[in-house]
């Protein structure tokens, strides 16, 4: 019998990500959906997808929830911290898959990444678990691209600085970030060939900080600027974002040694691709075609690159990442601080690899099991 699927929050931008995927890998073939809605209940769902149930159902519907053999959730940490515990509280007992962080912390959680945890994954389904979580999306990307390095247990510790876009602030952070380029261009003139680069930047750096530059979001501009700031303060001067690299990175690899990792979290004005720079301290000195093979032997996505250039400025970009599941990482090279010390570069798009994806595969793994 096919599973009942519950999946919410489609509309967003991690749901819509997923939605489009799950219709290109034909999985709703395989599964019978009823797609929620916090807002538009009763309403026809407005694509076409090959399922029973064509009218948009309440997301606060515990009855309807509770008859569901799986919950997908993109709806945000806030609904899950409201439906959650209402659900399991009248004992439903079906899986629940959820792309936000609320859950993560969870002792009955697992975080989900199964090209690194699959065999972890598939132990605690065998031992009853029901709650699986999407990791953050830096961690996720990160593990991903370093994957074979922390399979063979080579790191010793990691230090990472990210350069994260817009979509993992969410669809408005984005659009913001458009309407500030615009606000910005709109200001130049090159056509006034008295004016010096030096006078059109001046120009631009006082109207950036006018009242009427759209920073409803962002509180600041990320346009010609960057926010070294990402999430909420948490203790020792880690924002969150920088304390979940080490919390949600053991937890995927399900540590019995705690793998020190720390970064500085930034935001930057490109779209959905993340990138990171990373310091990576080996147990032991490495040649670097040993690290490279190590890291490109680990899965399909990952992708060396050349420390040249050209292969550089091309493949090793947002630009060159946006909207496809590869995991390229470049600029490798041994550091003079320590012969055990490298560094690397990876790019991915934070909306595949970084959160749709590897909710998808779970969803697939748990109606294939
Ligand atoms: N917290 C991430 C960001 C989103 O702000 O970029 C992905 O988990």
């Amino acid at each position: 019998m096919m599973k009942d699927v519950g999946f919410i929050g489609w509309r967003g931008i991690v749901g819509s990500v997923l939605l489009k995927r799950m219709v290109k890998k034909k999985d709703f073939n395989s599964i019978n959906v009823i797609f929620f809605t916090t807002s538009q209940c009763g309403k026809i769902i407005p694509f076409s997808i090959k399922n029973k149930c064509k009218i948009l159902q309440d997301a606060y519907n515990i009855e309807i929830l509770s008859s569901l053999d799986i919950i997908i959730s993109c709806q945000g940490s806030e609904y899950t911290e409201k439906m959650y515990s209402k659900l399991r509280s009248i004992g439903w007992n079906g899986y629940w898959i959820d792309a936000s962080s609320y859950l993560r912390s969870f002792k009955k959680s697992v975080i989900v990444l199964d090209p690194i945890n699959l065999n972890f994954i598939k132990k605690k389904i065998d031992m009853g678990i029901k709650t699986f979580v999407g990791g953050n999306c830096t961690v996720s990307l990160m593990l991903m691209a370093l994957g074979g390095l922390f399979k063979n247990n080579l790191i010793e510790w990691l230090f990472v600085s990210t350069y994260q876009a817009a979509s993992g602030a969410g669809s408005s952070f984005m659009k913001e970030l458009l309407l500030q380029m615009k606000f910005i261009s709109k200001k130049l003139n090159f056509k006034n060939h008295s004016l010096s680069i030096l006078d059109i930047e001046k120009n631009i750096s006082k109207n950036i900080k006018n009242s009427d530059f759209p920073k409803k979001y962002f509180s600041v501009p990320l346009a010609g600027s960057l926010i070294p700031w990402i999430d909420k303060k948490v203790c020792n001067g880690q924002t969150k974002e920088e304390w979940k690299g080490q919390f949600e990175t053991n937890k995927i690899l399900n540590t019995k040694k705690i793998i020190p990792i720390d970064g500085v979290c930034v935001r930057i004005g490109t779209l959905r691709s993340h990138s990171q720079s990373f310091t990576i301290k080996l147990k032991q000195n490495l040649s670097l075609n040993n690290i490279k093979n190590i890291i490109q032997s680990n899965n399909k996505w990952v992708k060396v690159i050349s420390n040249n250039m050209d292969d550089t400025i091309n493949n090793l970009t947002p630009v060159a990442v946006n909207g496809k599941l590869d995991i390229p990482i470049g600029r490798i090279k041994k550091l003079n601080i320590d012969k055990n010390c490298f560094s690397a570069f990876s790019v991915g798009d934070q909306l595949l690899w970084g959160a749709a994806e590897p909710l998808r595969r779970m969803l697939k793994l748990l109606i294939n099991y």
